[in-house]
């Protein structure tokens, strides 16, 4: 539980970005053997966002147009933040991190800037530090954004994750709020277990491959997946972890007002609300137009929860993700 400060945090505005390229799934079909209706009954995802490369799209400028967005929201000015976090796994470089080539062009230097890699975790990872960092005096205002262009890593002749992903970024800005202590994060998880990371990584080199690794088609740079294992992996942890974010907090599904959560797969998601009880106009679904954009999944889904006006002050938002590490998240906010 977070220690009680004198002031709070609220966040000041969202935004998000997704590419204009559309990936359907008869775009799929005649990539790849699948169909339509798989991918549909198996995972929820009818259609998803991809960046034109050759046009120069990618991560960077999604994230740049996210968080310009969520600053105008805001009605604050770059140079106002003094941190800026990036939880992506796809920043195009190694180095310099995208988040200081950011802070560089949308005006925000000389604040603090890194990017954080927990895979599809690294918004809600990166939304808790911020939170944390604010609260512990030492930060006023910090911009996140959570983003991931996965789509040069997929191997687009190979059905098994070309069909799940998405590209995406959302970003938030957090000030520190002096006239109402009580908001802010009021619980929050950052957790990871390595044992299972054979389930889901991107090898650069053969040395990489564990082993045993199962035989796979998918060509070396690429996402690899297990999809079985993530999948019973998911299903018991989110149905977990929300559990955990309830029964610490104290609170009931009827005390909140949403439950943001990880796009991985309808179906992981549909396990968990039907095991908890949770009513559908608690739970944001967007995965039918995204797909699973990783990090920036859960960023896009609080972005459109915001603008769609369903998120208002004083309500109790409970946001989830897991991820490739395999890392699991939890934020539980009073906004
Ligand atoms: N189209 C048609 N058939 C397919 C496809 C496809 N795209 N992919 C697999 N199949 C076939 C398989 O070959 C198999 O055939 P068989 O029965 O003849 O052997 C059958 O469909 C069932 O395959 P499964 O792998 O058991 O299918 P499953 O129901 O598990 O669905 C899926 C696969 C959608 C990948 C599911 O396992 C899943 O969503 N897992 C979680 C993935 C996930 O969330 N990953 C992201 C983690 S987040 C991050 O950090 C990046």
């Amino acid at each position: 539980m977070t220690v009680p400060t004198p002031f709070g945090v609220r966040i000041a505005g969202t935004g998000s970005s997704v590419p204009d390229g559309v990936l359907t799934n008869a775009d799929l079909e005649s990539m790849v053997d699948t169909s339509d209706e798989w991918i549909v009954k198996r995972t929820g995802i009818r259609e998803r966002r991809i960046c034109d490369r050759a046009a120069g799209e990618g991560a960077f400028g999604l994230e740049c147009d996210a968080i310009r967005k969520a600053l105008d929201a805001a009605e604050m000015d770059p140079g106002e933040l003094d941190l800026l976090i990036v939880g992506s796994l796809t920043s195009e470089m190694r180095c310099p991190s995208n988040a200081c080539r950011i802070s560089e062009a949308i005006g925000a230097a000389p604040a603090g800037a890194f990017d954080l890699n927990a895979a599809c975790c690294g918004y809600v990872y990166s939304l808790n530090i911020a939170e944390s960092l604010i609260r512990s005096g030492r930060h006023r205002a910090i911009g996140v954004i959570g983003c991931d262009v996965l789509s040069p890593y997929i191997d687009y002749e190979e059905r098994t994750v070309s069909i799940l992903f998405g590209d995406a970024a959302g970003a938030a800005v957090l000030v520190r709020d002096d006239e109402h202590p009580e908001r802010g994060c009021i619980y929050q998880k950052i957790e990871a277990n390595g044992s299972g990371w054979e389930s889901l990584y991107m090898p650069r080199r053969e040395e990489d491959i564990p082993p045993n690794a199962p035989p796979t088609e998918v060509r070396l740079g690429n996402l690899r997946m297990n999809g079985r294992e993530v999948y019973k992996f998911a299903v018991k942890k989110f149905q977990e972890v929300i559990e955990d974010a309830l029964e610490s907090t104290g609170l009931g599904v009827d005390d909140i007002s949403q439950f943001i959560c990880h796009q991985s797969n309808i179906r992981i998601i549909q396990s968990a609300k039907e095991k908890i009880g949770l009513p559908d106009e608690k739970v944001y679904i967007n995965i039918d137009k995204y797909g699973n954009s990783s990090a920036g999944s859960v960023a896009l889904c609080l972005d459109q929860v915001t603008r769609a006006g369903k998120i208002n002050p004083g309500d109790h938002v409970v946001i989830v993700a897991f991820g490739a590490g395999m890392t699991w998240a939890s934020s539980v906010w009073k906004m």
